[in-house]
């Protein structure tokens, strides 16, 4: 702690002379004021980690002068001096924002000791107040991913343009439907009138997949009644076609009767796309992707198996660590399985991993079943 400047601050010249000499000898650069207006010009001037401060003080006293060192300097810890030690007065103080006291007449290595131990928490002070800062740098950054997965680019293009299409879309369908009832004694005719009017209907349900993404992830959609197998097969119409282009197969397994689970639907498809997204990049062509979903007890069981690279036993443990990731040349962050944690957390279930390098891998998420299902 040598060498960090300490201001002194103390009517009683004598007090002065023998805490400037002292302090010196232990490597302290002092400086030394005999009242509050000149201690808050010379802080104004300079950086002082510490401030030692007589309560009983001409003019401003020492209580203001804490009060005031609290406002315009609060990087600089406060030590004060008192020679009437009623706690009432140290209680004020420390209030105001001093650090400690000292009770006089003191022991020089009392007040040594005292500084040291004000210097030691004040660097701790720092350190927690970078480390903050950090988490806060972090929260933004794992915000601005989950709105670049999720809300960005398909969130914007479903809310303007899917609308726009959804309109002609039905009028086409309609007119197919007309056409198909006016001409049905003409088979060719009929053939392809059903070919063009299942892929209209592709086109909307595509559509409509992409609409009910960005309503939910606008925020619009709140906490609610959710069935997680539904929201599960539109997420699967979302990443269909990249599927398809890389030969990789997907399949849903899920009962018709089954329980809902009480969430926000768009952090819900969110876990899904996250995990389709990963099984997608570790999977190659010939590959499978199978989402089996199932009722266990009390809980919706939601399985994500893959038949791709799997994953190395010592890396298993690290996957759901924020900004871990083996993909950062492909432009991974390694925030997709974090933010999946959390997500997870935030509706009471849970979430676990099975691998095996070469064979594939597979997460389990557990849900918890709606309590008015419960109930009912
Ligand atoms: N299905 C999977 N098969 C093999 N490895 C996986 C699978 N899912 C996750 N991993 C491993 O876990 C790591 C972390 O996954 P996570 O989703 O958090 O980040 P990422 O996919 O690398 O990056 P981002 O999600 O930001 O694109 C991946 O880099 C990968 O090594
Ligand atoms: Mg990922």
């Amino acid at each position: 702690m040598a060498g960090e400047r300490v201001l002194i601050v103390d009517d009683d010249p004598f007090t002065l002379e023998l805490l400037t000499e002292s302090l010196s000898e232990q490597g302290f650069r002092t400086v030394a004021v005999q009242d509050g207006e000149r201690a808050l010009e010379v802080l104004r001037q300079g950086n002082f980690r510490v401030a030692l401060i007589d309560l009983s003080l001409p003019g401003m006293g020492g209580m203001d002068l804490v009060r005031e060192v609290n406002l315009t300097a609060p990087e600089t810890t406060m030590v004060i001096m008192t020679g009437y030690p009623t706690q009432e007065s140290a209680i004020q103080a420390l209030r105001q924002g001093a650090y400690d006291y000292i009770v006089k007449p003191f022991k020089i290595h009392e007040v040594t000791a005292t500084l040291e131990k004000a210097l030691a928490q004040q660097t701790l002070k720092a350190e927690v107040g970078a480390l903050r800062a950090r988490v806060r740098e972090l929260e933004l950054e794992l915000k601005r991913h989950q709105e670049g997965t999720a809300g960005g680019i398909a969130g914007q293009l479903a809310g303007g343009v899917a609308h726009e299409v959804n309109n002609p879309l039905q009028i086409i369908l309609s007119r197919v439907q007309l056409l198909m009832m006016r001409h049905r004694d003409v088979p060719r005719l009929q053939d392809d009138l059903r070919l063009i009017e299942s892929n209209v209907k592709r086109i909307s349900r595509i559509i409509r997949s992409l609409l009910d993404f960005a309503r939910y992830n606008s925020g619009e959609m709140e906490w609610s009644d959710i069935d997680v197998a539904h929201l599960a097969r539109q997420t699967c119409t979302l990443i269909q076609h990249q599927l398809d282009k890389s030969g990789i197969s997907l399949t849903l397994e899920a009962p018709a009767d089954l329980p809902k689970v009480y969430g926000n639907a768009g952090e819900i498809e969110q876990v899904f796309l996250n995990l389709l997204l990963n099984a997608q990049h570790a999977t190659t062509s010939g590959g499978r992707i199978e989402i089996r979903i199932r009722t266990v007890e009390k809980s919706v069981v939601v399985q994500v198996c893959d038949t791709g690279t799997g994953i190395p036993k010592e890396v298993l443990p690290k996957i759901f660590e924020p900004f871990f990731t083996t993909r950062s040349a492909e432009g991974g962050t390694g925030l997709g399985l974090s933010i999946i944690y959390g997500i997870i957390q935030k509706h009471r279930g849970k979430i676990e991993v099975e691998s095996q390098v070469g064979v594939g891998t597979t997460f389990t998420i557990h849900f918890p079943i709606s309590e008015r299902e419960d109930e009912g």
